[in-house]
């Protein structure tokens, strides 16, 4: 479903990828870690030509990435290959099943994507994605009326709604709390089983990579450092992975704080 070699990038100076090799079966859940700045995101981008590769070989879903440009191929890629974000990007004052059904518009007509007109059969499909992620009693409500986590689960319903191949989610729990994110990336992964959709997914919790993640790539300084299942990853790959970056993240929803003096304590509650 996903077969890269050799992908390299550059932003100027700067080698963001440096040879990037990295397969994915159909329904595979993969989830690529590394420290800030090691290219994951870019990686994705590149994946979906939000970015241009240098140079390298990329198929994903049965298209030639690098080799189609028309708008055309660009248009397909899309369509097969969903993205789910961080910031959830969803539109605050439309209802939840609306947004869902934006996953359609690359299957609907210009003038039916302009004029909002939707089959039953998109609505029918918005519904059942809502239903996978246990949003179904939301489907009138505004978007806006959600929580943080209950929105994310819209974005994970939306990109499903697209009927996609592959599906790539760029820190999609970062902003989430441990309960919440564990639900969201529990979701995702049922469905994309359930779909056969291949899953790649930037994280930063080592903790949710082991629990989720079919494999875990490791990610470091534009290059693949290491390419394991969950069991096999071993504290010193990791070590070594976060070595050159900004440390090595805490357990997942843990951060690690410096001590502070308290000396009114009053006060520091109030500020709480
Ligand atoms: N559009 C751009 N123009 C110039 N440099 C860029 C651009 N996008 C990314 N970079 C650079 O590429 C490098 C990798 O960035 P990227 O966002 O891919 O890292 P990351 O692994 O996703 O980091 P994080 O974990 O912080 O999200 C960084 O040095 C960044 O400054
Ligand atoms: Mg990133």
């Amino acid at each position: 479903m996903i077969a890269l070699r050799g992908v390299t990038k550059r932003f100027g100076d700067n080698a963001v990828l440096r040879g990037v090799d990295l397969e994915a079966k159909a329904g595979e859940f993969l989830v690529v870690l590394g420290p800030s700045g090691a290219g994951k995101s870019t990686l994705l981008r590149c994946m979906n030509r939000l970015a241009q590769p240098d140079a390298g070989a990329m198929t994903i879903a049965g298209l030639d990435v690098i080799a189609g440009t028309r708008a055309a191929d660009l248009r397909e890629l899309r369509r097969r290959v969903a993205m789910v974000f961080q910031h959830h990007h969803v539109v605050p004052r439309l209802s939840v099943v609306k947004n869902v059904l934006t996953g359609r518009l690359g299957a609907v007509s210009t003038w039916s994507s302009v004029l909002q007109l939707f089959r039953a059969a998109d609505v029918a499909l918005a519904l059942e994605c809502l239903d996978r992620v246990g949003l179904a009693d939301k489907a009138d409500a505004r978007t806006d009326s959600l929580s943080g986590g209950q929105m994310q689960r819209v974005g994970i319903a939306r990109a499903l709604a697209q009927r996609p191949q592959v599906i790539l989610a760029d820190e999609p729990v970062a902003s989430l709390d441990p309960h919440t994110a564990r639900q969201a990336l529990g979701y995702l992964k049922q469905a994309c089983r359930e779909l056969g959709i291949t899953v790649v997914c930037n994280l930063h919790q080592v903790d949710y990579a082991k629990e989720f993640g079919d494999r875990i790539v490791g990610l470091s300084q534009g290059r693949v450092l290491f390419d394991r299942l969950p069991g096999e990853l071993t504290e010193a790959e990791l070590n070594e992975l976060y070595a050159g970056g900004a440390g090595r993240p805490g357990h997942a929803g843990l951060q690690l704080i410096e001590p502070v003096i308290v000396e009114d304590k009053r006060k520091s509650a109030c500020q709480r």
